[in-house]
């Protein structure tokens, strides 16, 4: 069985009540429901982390990074600012893929450099919620 844990970064607790024209209606919690039934006969166990908390996703990428088979990874706004983030993903042995609902570079300047890409297998930006199953997707 492979294990697959997304893990959201600060503000997305907020997704269906946060700027719903940008990040859309839905929460994330409702739209894991949806994803654990698309996957429901793939030999994937889904997990789900959020925290607002940079060292808490830091401990959670250490905690899970060297026994888990894939991360799915929206860090948040901490994807343009935290250098700490991406090393974490540099040092862990999962596969991380970076996920952004938005299409960060069609919006603010400062949103079009990710610290975390370069230590990604790969990203997957603007297609809404739909690009984390693109990304759980892609580790079936
Ligand atoms: C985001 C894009 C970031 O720039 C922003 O700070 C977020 C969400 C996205 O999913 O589109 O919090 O990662």
């Amino acid at each position: 069985m492979l294990q697959v844990m997304i893990i959201n970064g600060p503000n997305l607790n907020l997704l269906g009540r946060r700027e719903p024209e940008i990040y859309g209606e839905d929460t994330f919690e409702d739209f894991m429901l949806h994803l654990k039934g698309k996957f429901v006969d793939s030999d994937v166990e889904l997990s789900y982390f959020q925290s607002n908390h940079e060292g808490e996703l830091l401990d959670k990428l250490h905690e899970i990074g060297f026994n888990y088979d894939g991360i799915v990874l929206n860090a948040g706004a901490l994807t343009h600012t935290s250098i700490a983030l991406a090393d974490a993903v540099a040092a862990i042995e999962a596969p991380v893929i970076e996920v952004h609902i938005s299409n960060v570079h069609k919006r603010e300047a400062f949103r079009q450099h990710s610290y975390i890409s370069a230590v990604c297998e790969g990203l997957i930006v603007g297609f809404g919620l739909r690009g984390y199953e693109l990304a759980v997707q892609y580790f079936v």
